[in-house]
Parts: structure tokens; C-alpha cells; sequence
């Protein structure tokens, strides 16, 4: 008994829990999910075995997936769209496969699937196939089933994830897509912006830097939770999706509800549940819709809720309308979100731990569900 317990210890490296362990492993999952695939301004992902031909042939593109992969897959929508214009549209795998999707030999389907066994993405990816559509998988377990049936493969290397709220999976499933939508640019010939390979470079770095940075403050950025049952993430663009996935992370494990907006649909609804001090995380790192999520946060300060804002690095002007500012360090718009989600992960184990949740085993969750 003991010999398993001091195993598990051991594993942990000597961090309380697997979920803090596996955030901080971050910067070395992204380093080594990079590695040799970005040489100079050339993303190498030959090995994928996609060609040139065939990619100019397809229509559109169709991401599946469940969970924090789906997340992940909807920062993927925004990259290929913005940079191939090529039309993308994600899916929650379970109702893909039962909805008689518009996909065939001129779709490219990406399955996303960290553990690559997720049932209703696996069967997504069989239907996609006999659809006549080629499926790319982004996963993190090689010789998983997800892995042996697609045609296509992009391995993250994050290293086994126990906890079961997905952290390092997530980011390197980011990085996934950023390589993925700079390759296909090169295999179309298109122009990809040049500061995005050696932003995306950097990326290790500076997510040790903000990692360092949130614990440093954590006290003060668990504060305004205690004592709430609800709580709101807010953002436009890629900020709104990792808004999504702040959300997720802090339902999962803490069970306060959390529920994410596009800032500007606040006045559709959900600012009628905006009360006096309740938790809003506010990312506001998109430089074209700035100002309109700083008057999004206006109208949330206007009810009194209580707010933290994630903006970059050398915003002065933030401070002045939000109660809290966690400083991103600066990096082009487009590459914001594997730093953003760093503080929410971060956050959302503080506060769950702090209200005594077991946070690598969340209540009626598993880490990869592989039945319907
Ligand atoms: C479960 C896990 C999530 C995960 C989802 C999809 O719900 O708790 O963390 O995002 O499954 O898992 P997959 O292995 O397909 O990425």
C-alpha cells in the first residue's frame, strides 16, 4: 500500500497535484512539441505526408472533438480562416456524428482528441471516412485508436496527462494548429506573416514568465472568488474562445459555474446576471477589437461586478476601468492564446484547491470518456 502511495508521489515530482504539476510542464510540452518543426521561417511538417495537390483541391475544412479539444479547435477555426480563407466550421463530436454533416472527399476533417480514444470523436473520424473525407488527428497518445485510423497525424509531445482537466494537452494542441495552418500557407504558396515563427518560438519562454508571474499574485486573483457560486469569462475573437476554456477549467474542478460570452453579446442576456462583486475575467488582448471589449468591461464595472483584466504587457490604460490587470507578456494577436489560458488553468486550481476540491479527480468526470 505504502510502495503505491510513494509511487504516485513520486510521479507528481513533488507537487500536490498532477493538474499543477502538468501546468507547469508547459513551457517543456510546447519546446518539445516545437522542436525541429519550425526552421527559421519554415514550418517542417513533411511527415504528415499532406501534399501540395491535395490540399488545393479541398473546399473546406470540418475540426470534431469534444471537451478541451474542441477549444482548442475553435482557436484552430480562427487561424485557418484568418490565414488560408479556407472555410472552417468545429463541431462537438457527439453531435457531428449523428447529424448528417456536410462533409465528403472535398472536406479535410481534423479530429482533435488528446488521449485519441474519446468515443464519440473516434466515431466522428469512422463517419468522416465513409463520408470520403481525408481526417487529419491532432493527438497526444501515439498508437491510439485515433491515431491508427487517420490518414494524417499530428503528434503533440506534452507527455501523459493524468489530471483530469486538460492543461498541457490544450496548449500544445494550439501550437498544433499554429504549425498546421503555417504549413498548409507554405504548401499553398501563400504569405504567412513572418513574426508568427519566431513569436511562436518564443512561446516556451514566456510561458514560464507568466506561469512565475500568476503565482506571484495568486492570492489576490483568488480573492474576488471566495464565497461565489457563478462567475463570467469574458472576451472577443481568440480572446472569447480561451474565454471558453477558462470557463471549462474552472467548472470542472472548483464547481463554481462559470459561463463564457463574447463580450459584445453581454447585452443580450447574460449582463442581467452581472451583481455587485461577482468574479468576471475579462481578456482583452485583441489589439482590432480592443476598445469595444474595454467598453464591453465598462458596461460589467457600470452593474459593479468585479473584475480581472488579462491584457498585454505595457496597457496602461486597462487599470483604470477593471479592478485587477494580469500583464501578458507582448506577442502578436494571433499567438496570445497559449499564454492566456496559462493564468485561467492557474486560477482555477488556486481557487478550486482552496475550497478543498480534488482537483485531479473531479466529481462525475473522467479523463478520457470511451463510451456514449
Ligand atoms: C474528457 C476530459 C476532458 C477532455 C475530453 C476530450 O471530458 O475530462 O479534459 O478534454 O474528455 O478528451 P480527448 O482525449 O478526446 O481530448
Amino acid at each position: 500500500m505504502n510502495v503505491d502511495w510513494d509511487a504516485v508521489a513520486a510521479e507528481k515530482d513533488g507537487y500536490p497535484h498532477f493538474m499543477l504539476k502538468e501546468i507547469h510542464e508547459q513551457p517543456t510540452a510546447l519546446r518539445n512539441t516545437l522542436k525541429d518543426r519550425i526552421i527559421g521561417d519554415t514550418v517542417d511538417l513533411d511527415n504528415m505526408n499532406i501534399t501540395a495537390d491535395y490540399l488545393k483541391d479541398i473546399k473546406n475544412i470540418s475540426i470534431v472533438a469534444c471537451g478541451t479539444a474542441y477549444n482548442a479547435g475553435l482557436v484552430g477555426k480562427e487561424l485557418i480562416e484568418g490565414l488560408l480563407r479556407i472555410p472552417v466550421e468545429v463541431s462537438v463530436a457527439s453531435e457531428f456524428r449523428y447529424r448528417n454533416p456536410l462533409v465528403d472527399d472535398k472536406t479535410l476533417v481534423i479530429v482533435v482528441s488528446q488521449s485519441g480514444e474519446t468515443a464519440d470523436t473516434l466515431a466522428a473520424l469512422r463517419e468522416s471516412k465513409r463520408r470520403g473525407s481525408k481526417v487529419l488527428a491532432i493527438t497526444n497518445v501515439k498508437g491510439s485508436s485515433v491515431a491508427r485510423e487517420a490518414d494524417f497525424i499530428f503528434q503533440t509531445i506534452a507527455g501523459p496527462e493524468i489530471a483530469v482537466a486538460s492543461t498541457k494537452a490544450y496548449s500544445t494542441m494550439l501550437l498544433g494548429f499554429y504549425l498546421i495552418t503555417l504549413y498548409f500557407g507554405q504548401l499553398l504558396g501563400k504569405e504567412m506573416p513572418k513574426e508568427l515563427y519566431s513569436g511562436l518560438k518564443e512561446l516556451p519562454i514566456l510561458a514560464d514568465k507568466i506561469i512565475i508571474e500568476t503565482e506571484k499574485q495568486i492570492e489576490s486573483l483568488i480573492k474576488p472568488f471566495e464565497g461565489w457560486g457563478d462567475s463570467f469569462f469574458i472576451g472577443r475573437g481568440l480572446d472569447w474562445h480561451v474565454a471558453e476554456e477558462g470557463s471549462l477549467k474552472l467548472k470542472e474542478i472548483s464547481y463554481i459555474h462559470a459561463e463564457a460570452y463574447a463580450a459584445g453579446e453581454l447585452k443580450h442576456g447574460t449582463l442581467a446576471l452581472i451583481e455587485k462583486d461577482i468574479p468576471v475575467i475579462a481578456l482583452a488582448t485583441q489589439k482590432d477589437v480592443y476598445e469595444k471589449t474595454v467598453s464591453n468591461i465598462k458596461e460589467v464595472k457600470a452593474r459593479e461586478g468585479y473584475v480581472i483584466a488579462l491584457a498585454q504587457e505595457g496597457d496602461t490604460e486597462i487599470g483604470k476601468s477593471v479592478d485587477q490587470v494580469l500583464a501578458i507578456p507582448k506577442v502578436p494577436s494571433l499567438l496570445t492564446p497559449i499564454l492566456t489560458v496559462l493564468p485561467l488553468q492557474i486560477i482555477s486550481y488556486y481557487v478550486a484547491t482552496s475550497r478543498g476540491c480534488d482537483v485531479d479527480k473531479p466529481r462525475n468526470l473522467a479523463k478520457s470518456v470511451t463510451v456514449e
